[in-house]
C-alpha cells in the first residue's frame, strides 16, 4: 500500500519524505488555508515548493465547481509540475472534467467520495485515483472501512485501474484495516503514519538490551 501525507506543511512532508517511506502528497483547500497560504500565486508557489520536496504525485485542488472553471484550473495547476495530480470534486461538472482530464492523460484525484455509487462514476470516468473520506464516515455513524471493501470489490468486478486512495484517516487502525482490505493508497497526517512505530515492548526490549550492554560494557 502507498503511504501518502495529507498536509500542506512543508516541515512534516520533508519529515515523511526523509523517512523514506513516502509515495505521495495530498492537500485540500482546507490543508493549504491551515498554512496561512494566500492568494493564487503564493498557492501555486507553495504547491511547487512541496513538489520539490518529494518523488510522488501531488493532489492540488480545484477551487472552481463549473466544468469549464475545473478545466481551467486544472490546465493551470498541471503547469506547475508534473507530479501534479488534479483533485476534483465529486459533483456533476467534476466527474465530467475527470472524463476531459483522463482523455488528455492529465492525472486525477476525484475527491469527496462517501458512496460506492461515487466511487463507480469516478472509475468509469477514468479517475486516476478514488478519495473516500472514512473518518468524516465514521463521525456521522456510519462505517467508513465498509465503504473500501464496497469500492475494492466493485473495482475488482471489472478491473476498473481507478486506485482507492483511502483519505480521512484518522489512526493507525484504519491505515493498517486498509492495507488488510486492499486499498492501494492511504493518505494521513504524520501523526499516524509515525504512530506506526509505536509498540510497548519494542520500548520495553530495547531499554532492556541497552542496559544489558551497559552492564557489561560499562
Ligand atoms: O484527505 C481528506 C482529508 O484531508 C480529510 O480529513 O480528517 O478532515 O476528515 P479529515
Amino acid at each position: 500500500m502507498k503511504f501518502f501525507i495529507d498536509t500542506a506543511n512543508l516541515s512534516e512532508i520533508k519529515e515523511a519524505q526523509d523517512l523514506g517511506i513516502l509515495d505521495g502528497v495530498t492537500t485540500n483547500p482546507s490543508l493549504m488555508a491551515k498554512e496561512g497560504i494566500k492568494g493564487k500565486d503564493n498557492v501555486y508557489r507553495h504547491y511547487k515548493a512541496i513538489c520539490d520536496l518529494v518523488t510522488g504525485d501531488v493532489s492540488a485542488e480545484v477551487i472552481a465547481t463549473d466544468y469549464k472553471g475545473i478545466i481551467e484550473e486544472g490546465e493551470e495547476l498541471v503547469t506547475i509540475d508534473s507530479k501534479i495530480v488534479v483533485k476534483v470534486p465529486m459533483i456533476k461538472d467534476g466527474v465530467k472534467a475527470i472524463r476531459y482530464f483522463t482523455d488528455r492523460g492529465i492525472k486525477t484525484n476525484c475527491t469527496l467520495v462517501f458512496s460506492a455509487g461515487q466511487a463507480l462514476l469516478a472509475a468509469k470516468a477514468g479517475a486516476t485515483y478514488v478519495s473516500p473520506f472514512i473518518g468524516r464516515l465514521d463521525d456521522i455513524g456510519s462505517d467508513g472501512l465498509e465503504l473500501i471493501a464496497q469500492i475494492k470489490n466493485i473495482y475488482d468486478n471489472y478491473g476498473y485501474t481507478t486506485e482507492i486512495l483511502a483519505a480521512s484517516v484518522r489512526h493507525t487502525m484504519h491505515l493498517i484495516e486498509c492495507a488488510e482490505i486492499g486499498a492501494d493508497v492511504a493518505t494521513c497526517p504524520l501523526s499516524v503514519i509515525t504512530s506506526l512505530l509505536k509498540h510497548p515492548l519494542t520500548a520495553s526490549g530495547l531499554e532492556t538490551f541497552l542496559a544489558d550492554h551497559k552492564k557489561v560494557n560499562g
